[in-house]
């Protein structure tokens, strides 16, 4: 006999035996999910909560879609392994379909890892085997993964932990931001230029003949959703073939679907030389990453070694998800849903923003929002500084969420809402009511 229920065994256990991701350990109080399906998960209690944030964002098909995972139980019974050197057929298809998805017409090739810092890392010595050259810039308030290579492409507190970084010759400049410009103005084509001419000064002090690889988030993810002005992506792009950089988009939450493409680069026009990926590749079902790598640059390793490889690149059963969560985003018309999601989003937290004091600001670009919390909407100080001390205030917010049956999360000052693609209207006004309720009652005093 348990001494207490199993739900709260089961929480227990976890609490003692499991390390948490970007916490202290003590006080952790989690509910334990077990199930899931469609935008709702459900926890050992049997209590249902409803998924605001497609787990992190790459929930995109929603949970349990039956062809996914029909086809990861199909691949399982035939093949579970083959090393990453020999040949597979789903991993050819893979590559195959995302050189027909991706925004370049010259096609692409794609190298496989297992995630999002791994995909970074190898975008990263693949801009250095191509070019020649050493350093590499990102922006700051970017995330690119926790690893020690990724971690230093960060531009943010979660690099620290790595600090001194482990990977030398990265270099951090500012990107715009209107809702808080770092650029003095609140005028988005000004923002967009001081943005540029800054950009173009911290390449001129580097040696922009050095400089291997830009790497950016096309919209900010986990730091705010910020979705740069018009014109930015597009400056950047230039300054690269000015000075023979690659440019380097992580699509890792961007990519298949979020922003109303298959990737953010087709969905502002700007192409990039290298784009990462993966959450959403197998809508978070089987860990998958990688790198598609466009046609001109991928011939530099017809007769150059690509010096990089992981045992579980190209994992069958990854690659078996991979192929069924493309052929079920297709088939159920969910690259483009994005769009019609933004207008229920827009108008939803446009009205939260409107009706209450501490919604500053409401901003994003297809299934990709993000509401930023101040107390004072006038001077725009922020609920609690960024990268500060505490995230209190916050996480009692997202606490107050999880009781009315709501599930997302947040940095900061910053809630993140990015619902699965498939989410109804209704499931969406469910969510964003009981938003508004958690933010009354848990900052209204
Ligand atoms: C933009 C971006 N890049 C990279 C990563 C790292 O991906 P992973 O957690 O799969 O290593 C993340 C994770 O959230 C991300 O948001």
């Amino acid at each position: 006999m348990l001494p207490v229920g199993r739900a709260e065994y089961m929480r227990m256990s976890h609490a003692t035996y499991v390390l948490s991701p970007w916490s202290a350990q003590s006080g952790l109080s989690m509910p334990s999910i077990e199930r899931a399906s469609g935008v709702y998960l459900y926890d050992t209690d049997g209590k249902r909560y409803l998924d605001l944030a497609s787990g992190l964002v790459a929930v995109n098909l929603g949970h349990g879609h039956p062809a996914v995972v029909a086809a990861i139980a199909e691949q399982a019974g035939r093949l579970c392994y083959a090393s990453p050197a020999l040949f597979n057929p789903g991993r050819a298809q893979l590559a195959e379909t995302l050189s027909a998805i991706s925004p370049w017409h010259e096609g692409c090739r794609t190298f496989f890892t297992t995630n999002g810092a791994q995909a970074n890392e190898d975008a990263l010595k693949m801009a250095r085997l191509i070019t020649g050259r050493h350093k590499v810039l990102a922006a700051y308030r970017s995330f690119h993964g926790s690893t020690p290579g990724s971690g230093a492409l960060s531009g943010e507190n979660r690099r620290w932990p790595n600090e001194p970084s482990a990977m030398p010759n990265v270099v951090h400049f500012f990107a715009p931001n209107p809702y808080r410009s770092p650029f003095n103005t609140t005028d988005a084509a000004t923002e967009t230029t001081r943005a540029l001419e800054h950009l173009q000064l911290v390449l001129e002090y580097e040696n922009p003949e050095s400089v291997a690889a830009i790497f950016i988030e096309p919209v900010v993810g986990s730091n705010g959703v910020i979705v740069y002005p018009q014109g930015y992506l597009a400056g950047m792009r230039a300054l690269c073939d000015r000075y023979g950089i690659l440019l380097v988009f992580d699509e890792v939450m961007t990519g298949f679907g979020r922003t109303g493409e298959t990737f953010a680069s087709i969905t502002f026009g700007v192409n990039p030389d290298l784009i990462t990926f993966a959450k959403g590749i197998t809508s978070a079902y089987v860990p998958l990453g990688g790198v598609m790598v466009r046609e001109s640059h991928a011939k530099y390793f017809d007769d150059h070694v690509l010096g990089a490889g992981h045992t579980y690149s190209g994992h069958p059963l990854a690659v078996a998800a991979g192929n069924a969560a493309i052929a079920a985003y297709r088939n159920d018309n969910l690259f483009t849903r994005a769009r019609e999601i933004e207008s229920w989003l827009r108008e939803g937290l446009g009205a939260l923003r409107d009706r209450l004091p501490m919604v500053g600001d409401a901003r994003g670009i297809g299934a990709f929002f993000a509401i930023e919390l101040v107390r004072d909407k006038a001077t725009r100080e922020p609920l609690v500084p960024w990268q500060g001390k505490s995230s209190a205030p916050l996480l009692a917010v997202l606490r107050r969420l999880r009781e009315l049956g709501i599930y997302t999360y947040g940095r900061y000052n910053c809630v993140m809402v990015t619902p699965p693609l498939i989410i109804t209207k209704a499931e969406l006004d469910e969510g964003l009511e009981a938003l508004g309720t958690a933010l009354e009652e848990s900052l209204v005093h």
